[in-house]
């Protein structure tokens, strides 16, 4: 028999590589992107009352609409915008796959989708596996900033779909207000869709405001949004997170949705809808984050790495170009086989590899673990 599946040359994510990596060499792993602390009791409380009251069949497609409304009452909240609960929100399996749905709902074969280098690495495959065309258009380190006018040289009667991400995984920038009105400008009078990740949207540095897309009416009204419970609330395992779109945009993603998940794990669904009706469960999220960047770099001030602090996320990105010429993916294996701490090379994000010399590290973890790994870093 011959098999010939539609996605070839895959590897294994690099997130897998780097933990297995950690785990065989018992390195600290500020690889992969999750917390090591726990997720608040009062939400694992709230889940399992959820689960205790009954909540165990299937939750309605769109998602348990008490969450729906919370989500819907947190727009107003922070962005002073409004999505309609019934019909242009739905609850996801995680921010990733409201994205692979939301690319199958549009892309066909032939159709462009713009998406900018470094990019989380879920994009590229769920483009070609529609027969799409993934663009790519370089951000180069260390600011990362957009070049729009590599944007309007690519947009053609093809370009179906530009993906952004802000606060950007791995980089750790953020979009401003100026690139969303760029964005605006030139989608105007096309028909591109934006798909927007927003997962990183609650963490935010040093008082910059999240420039999220339905801040801007022409460009909320052609965007998804993408966001992830399991970012903001440490608990990724979950993988719950919700998509918002205008009406019209949202009853074509549902009717893939419908039929590729249909629905989410109801328990948790009612759980985090009685978690998110206190508010500042979500907004101390930033300064929460902002220490345990300031704490990470103020430990490893005298070491031979050099940055620009993280403006977003949870990752810090370091550049390594005065300790070695080495490639980034090899000093990022040596550092975990030899030195005890694992770390994401970023060229694995990059167009035909690019090394820019930086590791990203992951500095959601506990102040213990943040301490043990600056301690390894300092003597590198
Ligand atoms: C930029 C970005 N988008 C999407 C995701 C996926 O989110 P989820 O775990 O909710 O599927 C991640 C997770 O690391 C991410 O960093």
């Amino acid at each position: 028999m011959q098999i010939s599946p539609k996605l070839n040359n895959v590897e294994t994510s690099i997130f897998s590589v780097m933990s297995a990596l950690a785990n065989k060499h018992n390195a600290i792993n500020l690889s992969q992107g999750f917390p090591n602390f726990k997720s608040d009791q009062k939400l694992i409380d709230a889940v399992s009352k959820a689960m205790n009251s009954g909540y165990n069949q299937y939750a309605p497609m769109a998602g348990n609409l008490e969450l729906r409304k919370a989500i819907a009452k947190k727009f107003e909240l922070l962005y002073n915008t409004s999505y309609h609960p019934e019909v242009e929100i739905t609850v996801t399996a995680g921010a990733t796959q409201a994205i692979f749905t939301i690319i199958s709902t549009f892309v066909r074969p032939g159709d462009e989708v713009i998406i900018f280098k470094p990019a989380y690495d879920c994009y590229e495959p769920a483009i070609t596996l529609n027969g799409g065309k993934p663009i790519t258009i370089p951000l180069k380190a260390p600011s990362y900033n957009i070049d729009w006018n590599l944007v309007e040289q690519a947009i053609n009667d093809h370009t179906k779909m530009i993906i952004i991400n802000t606060p950007h995984n791995p980089s750790g920038t953020t979009l401003c207000q100026t690139d969303l009105l760029k964005l605006q400008e030139l989608t105007n009078n096309t028909n591109i869709i934006i798909l927007s990740d927003e997962v990183y949207e609650h963490i935010i540095f040093d008082g910059a405001q999240h420039q999220s897309v339905c801040l801007f009416k022409q460009l909320k009204a052609r965007s998804f949004i993408t966001a992830s419970f399991g970012k903001t609330f440490h608990n990724t395992g979950w993988k719950v997170g919700y998509t918002c779109a205008p009406k019209e945009l949202m009853e074509a993603f549902r009717n893939v949705h419908q039929f590729n998940v249909f629905s989410v794990h109801h328990p948790t669904q009612k759980g985090l809808a009685d978690y998110l009706a206190e508010h500042s469960h979500y907004q101390t999220l930033s300064s929460f984050y902002q220490d345990k960047r300031d704490t990470f770099l103020k430990l490893i001030k005298d070491s031979r790495f050099t940055w620009t602090p993280s403006k977003g996320t949870y990752f810090q990105v370091l550049d390594f170009s005065d300790i070695t010429s080495e490639k980034d993916t090899d000093f990022a294996k040596r550092l975990t086989v030899e030195k005890g701490i694992a770390s994401i090379p970023l060229s694995v994000f990059n167009t035909h590899e690019r090394d820019d010399k930086v590791l990203r590290f992951c500095f959601a973890k506990t102040g213990d673990t943040l301490k043990m790994a600056a301690d390894i870093l300092n003597r590198i």
